[in-house]
């Protein structure tokens, strides 16, 4: 017997609006359900995440793309303007990339990740809008093609932050989606300090690094990306708290 009072009604009813689409809409609308009350994440379900400008399709391959980075996105387009080369670390899905790449059309945009399965998706959500991005798998910058160094005017990343020991307390539909997008290390800041580590190289002279980070590790960053960048600096999101780094190669 389906708990449907354990939803709420939006979910019913976009939940009903998926099952509509099928030959049977009363079977799938039960399946459609069930996994949600199991913990699935509703943008699984539908198989769609709004991100800025753009509608993505998302699965259980990627990261869902959160109003936060979306939020880095709107920030980075109130300081760039003619980035020429645009490079995002860790796309998941293409979000960044792709709605980089929809903002600057004239930009030759690069997107990185380590998980084949996320850049299958990254790139089929390319080639459904129909934006020219660069998807390349590996880990961080040893993805990026050694012409580019000295070269990036725009580097965005929303890199995995959350520490091993802050997996379990997470919500369990946040445990649904892939632990490479989300655990960075015992610490949390790892991949964020690898990032600051390479990022001088790959920038060019007035160039800007943009990455998102967990709401306490604003000092750190700026301790980590202030060795190397210059006018560093930690901004908020809506709710005021520290959730971005943002530094320029002098
Ligand atoms: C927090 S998710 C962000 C996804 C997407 N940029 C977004 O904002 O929705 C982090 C992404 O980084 C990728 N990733 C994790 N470690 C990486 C590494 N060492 N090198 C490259 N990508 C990595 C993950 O596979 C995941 O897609």
């Amino acid at each position: 017997m389906l708990d449907l009072d354990r939803l709420p009604r939006h979910e019913v009813r976009r939940l009903r609006q998926v099952a509509a689409r099928h030959p049977d809409p009363e079977e799938a609308f039960r399946e459609l359900a069930e996994r949600r009350l199991a913990g699935e994440p509703l943008q699984y379900l539908e198989g769609t995440a709004a991100f800025g400008p753009l509608e993505l399709e998302v699965d259980r391959r990627v990261l869902i793309p959160r109003p936060e980075t979306e939020r880095l996105y709107e920030l980075v387009v109130e300081l760039v303007t003619d980035p020429g080369v645009v490079v995002d670390l860790g796309t998941g899905s293409g979000a960044l990339a792709l709605a980089l790449k929809h903002r600057f059309g004239s930009a030759r945009v690069v997107a990185t990740d380590i998980s084949p399965d996320a850049l299958e998706v990254a790139s089929a959500n390319a080639e459904r809008l129909g934006l020219e991005v660069e998807f390349r798998q590996g880990d961080l910058f040893s993805a990026l093609p050694a012409d580019l160094a000295g070269r990036v005017g725009l580097l965005v990343s929303n890199p995995p932050y959350v520490a091993e020991s802050e997996w379990e307390s997470l919500p369990a539909d946040v445990r649904r989606e892939p632990r490479v997008a989300l655990v960075a290390g015992p610490r949390g800041t790892e991949v964020l300090a690898r990032i600051a580590r390479g990022a001088a190289d790959w920038l060019r002279p007035g160039g800007l690094m943009a990455c998102e980070i967990g709401e306490t590790q604003g000092q750190e960053a700026l301790e980590l990306f202030g060795a190397a960048l210059s006018d560093v600096r930690v901004a908020q999101d809506l709710t005021g708290r520290d959730r971005y780094l943002l530094a320029w190669k002098s």
